[in-house]
C-alpha cells in the first residue's frame, strides 16, 4: 500500500492461444502467448462529480453508457471500472478513466479481459492499492463472465502473463526457457462470438459426447506435443500440430469460411502450419512462419487475401513495422 496519488496508470496487452481453445473449457491444457505489439492503458484521475469513462469507443460520463446506445465494449469497461470501485469500497463517484491503445474486439484476442485488468489496476493504483496477481485476477474473470458466461480463465492470465503460458484445470503456469515460435495473427474482420461458440460445442457435446471427448483428447495431445516442440524448437512438427488442431476445429463446427480463407492463405505464404484462435466462428487465424524473417512476406500473402489486420508474435515485429 502508498499513498493513494491524484493520477494512476495500468496496461495489458492482448493474447493468442496456440493451441488448446474450446477443449481448454472442459480441462484439457492449453498454451497461450502475449501479444506485446497490442496493448492498451487506462488511465485513472481522481475528479470532482460523477464518474467518466473515456475509450477508443465511447467518451464521456457513464450516463451516457447505461443509455443503451454504447458498444459492448464499453459495458465491459464500465462493469470493470464499478466492480473494481466496489471490491475497493468506494463510492461510484470521483474518477475519470481514459483508456488509450486498442486491441480489436470480439477477435480472440482477449480484448474483454485485457480492458478489464488495465482499468482494474489504475483505478486500484489511484486508491493506493497495488491489486495482487489473484485479486487482478479475480476482477477480470468478473467481467469475462459478463462477456463470456463461464470463461476458462485462460483468457485473465494469459492477457497478464508477461509471457508463454500453459494453462489447465484453473491454473496457468509460465512456460520458461522456451522457443519462441514466429506467428503472425491474420484479422478476418469478422466478429467472432465465443459465448455462442462455446455454447454450439457444448450442443454438440450433448448429442455426441463421446465423439466431442475424443475430439478434445486429441486436442490435448496436440497441447502436449506442442509444448515439447517449444522446448526443442521444432518449427516443423509445431506446424503440422496446427493443420491438425484447425481440422479438429473445423469438425467441431467453430472455424468460418473467412477462417478457411485466411488458413488457405497462410499455407500459399509459406506457412508451416495455421488455424483459428480464440472462440472462432470469426475472429482471427495465427499462422507459424519458417523463420522471424518470413514473417513480412507471410503477412503480406495474409493482406492480399483479405486479412483486416495482421500483427506479428514472437519476432518479426521491427520487420513488419
Ligand atoms: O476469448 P476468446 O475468443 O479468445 O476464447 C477463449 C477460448 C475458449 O477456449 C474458446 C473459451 C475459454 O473460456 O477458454
Amino acid at each position: 500500500m502508498h499513498e493513494p496519488e491524484r493520477g494512476a496508470h495500468g496496461s495489458a496487452h492482448a493474447k493468442t492461444i496456440l493451441l488448446g481453445e474450446h477443449a481448454v473449457v472442459y480441462g484439457r491444457p492449453a498454451i497461450a502467448f502475449p501479444v506485446r505489439s497490442l496493448t492498451l492503458t487506462a488511465h485513472a484521475r481522481a475528479v470532482d462529480g460523477p464518474l467518466r469513462l473515456s475509450t477508443p469507443y465511447h467518451h464521456g460520463s457513464i450516463a451516457a453508457v447505461d443509455d443503451g446506445t454504447a458498444p459492448r465494449e464499453e459495458h465491459l469497461a464500465e462493469a470493470a471500472l464499478r466492480h473494481t470501485l466496489d471490491a475497493l469500497g468506494v463510492a461510484h463517484d470521483g474518477v475519470d478513466v481514459t483508456v488509450t491503445g486498442r486491441i480489436p474486439a470480439a477477435r480472440g484476442l482477449g480484448s474483454s479481459a485485457a480492458v478489464a485488468s488495465a482499468i482494474s489496476v489504475a483505478v486500484a493504483r489511484l486508491h493506493g492499492i497495488d491489486l495482487t496477481y489473484e485479486a487482478r485476477f479475480e476482477l477480470v474473470q468478473f467481467v469475462e463472465r459478463i462477456a463470456h458466461g463461464s470463461p476458462s480463465g485462460l483468457d485473465a492470465h494469459a492477457t497478464m502473463s508477461p509471457g508463454p503460458i500453459r494453462f489447465e484445470s484453473g491454473v496457468a503456469r509460465p512456460l520458461v526457457d522456451t522457443w519462441l515460435p514466429p506467428l503472425v495473427i491474420a484479422d478476418t474482420g469478422v466478429a467472432g462470438h465465443t459465448a455462442a461458440a462455446v455454447a454450439s460445442v457444448r450442443a454438440l457435446r450433448t448429442t455426441d459426447k463421446r465423439g466431442v471427448d475424443a475430439a478434445f483428447d486429441a486436442i490435448a495431445a496436440l497441447v502436449e506435443g506442442a509444448h515439447t516442440d517449444l522446448r526443442t524448437g521444432d518449427a516443423t512438427a509445431l506446424g503440422a500440430r496446427m493443420n491438425a488442431c484447425h481440422s479438429i476445429l473445423s469438425d467441431l463446427g467453430v472455424s468460418s469460411p473467412e477462417l478457411d480463407t485466411l488458413v488457405d492463405a497462410a499455407h500459399t505464404g509459406g506457412a508451416l502450419g495455421a488455424k483459428l484462435t480464440g472462440g472462432g466462428q470469426g475472429g482471427c487465424v495465427i499462422a507459424l512462419a519458417p523463420t522471424p524473417a518470413d514473417v513480412p512476406a507471410l503477412a503480406r500473402s495474409l493482406t492480399e487475401a483479405g486479412a483486416r489486420g495482421v500483427w506479428p508474435v514472437n519476432g518479426g515485429e521491427e520487420e513488419a513495422a
